[in-house]
């Protein structure tokens, strides 16, 4: 399991912590191959009746480790970032996550597979797919212009758009806006925590019914955004700009056509 994976129990919750705080909680292949796991065995596991899914009270992630994506990019299906969202979009109990800082990438896209989302007023919410030279993940193609409208969702998807908790919440990707990380993290595991009181199966049950409809054509939807970010990770576009993070520069696209 990843050190940077922190996994507390208590009657009824699990709770998974990023802890990287260094990398502002930027995902590894070894964090999202923990992730993974620790949701299938929670999906097995009837002591646990929700999870809470938090990166602490100062930030929730960097998204995915763009080192990573430059020396070890997915290789396909089976990467461990795929088994990730499999993991998530497949987890038959309630997910709440708690939102505080940085909540980039994938740390955006994966609130929308999320059941309660609780985020902090000075979150910052952001999906650069673009911006790297690579494309929308997770479903969020579809999810975001069927949530937020077409202009709105190209707004966040084509030109990376940051938004903050206020506007996350506003919009319906969050339940509520917090005054802080810690007024966040207590008020995501208070709600967490409030599932262990409820009929479990009926709790499984609500959940699958409210997920059901366009299921199905989400799960081809990241199929194919997956395949072709992939594509995109090896382009000269993406290249350029994973090098211009590294080089703490900005992207030069003018050369391509
Ligand atoms: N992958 C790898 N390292 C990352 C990272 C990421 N996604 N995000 C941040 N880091 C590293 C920085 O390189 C820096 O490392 P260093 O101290 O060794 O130089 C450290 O984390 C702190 O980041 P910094 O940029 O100085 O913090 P900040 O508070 O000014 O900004 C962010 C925070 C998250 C807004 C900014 O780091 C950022 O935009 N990161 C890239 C996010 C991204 O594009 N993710 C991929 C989406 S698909």
């Amino acid at each position: 399991m990843s050190e940077h994976l922190l996994v507390e129990r208590e009657p009824g919750l699990l709770t998974l912590r990023l802890n990287r705080p260094d990398k502002k909680n930027a995902l590894t292949r070894a964090m999202y191959g923990g992730l993974a796991e620790l949701l299938q065995q929670a999906d097995q596991d009837a002591s646990v009746r929700a999870v809470l899914l938090t990166g602490g009270a100062e930030c929730f992630t960097s998204g995915n480790d763009l080192a990573d994506f430059i020396q070890a990019p997915p290789t396909g299906p089976d990467s461990e970032v795929f088994r990730f969202m499999r993991a998530l979009f497949d987890f038959s109990k309630p997910v709440v996550a708690a939102v505080s800082g940085p909540a980039v990438g994938i740390g955006t896209t994966l609130l929308m597979h999320c059941d309660l989302v609780y985020v902090s007023r000075e979150a910052l919410l952001k999906m650069p797919f673009v911006n790297l030279g690579l494309c929308p993940e997770f479903g969020s193609s579809l999810l975001l212009p069927r949530l937020l409208g077409q202009a709105r969702a190209a707004e966040l998807l084509l030109l990376g758009a940051p938004f903050d908790g206020e506007q996350a919440a506003a919009w319906g990707l969050a339940n509520q806006v917090l005054a802080d990380g810690a007024a966040t993290l207590a008020k995501a595991r208070e709600m967490a925590l409030g599932f262990q009181h409820l009929a479990p199966s009926a709790v499984t049950d609500s959940k699958r019914l409210m997920r059901a409809p366009g299921r199905e054509e989400l799960r081809r939807v990241i199929e194919e955004e997956g395949a072709l970010f992939g594509q995109r990770l090896r382009s000269a576009e993406a290249m350029e700009a994973l090098t211009a993070f590294m080089q703490r520069r900005p992207a030069d696209f003018s050369r391509f056509v």
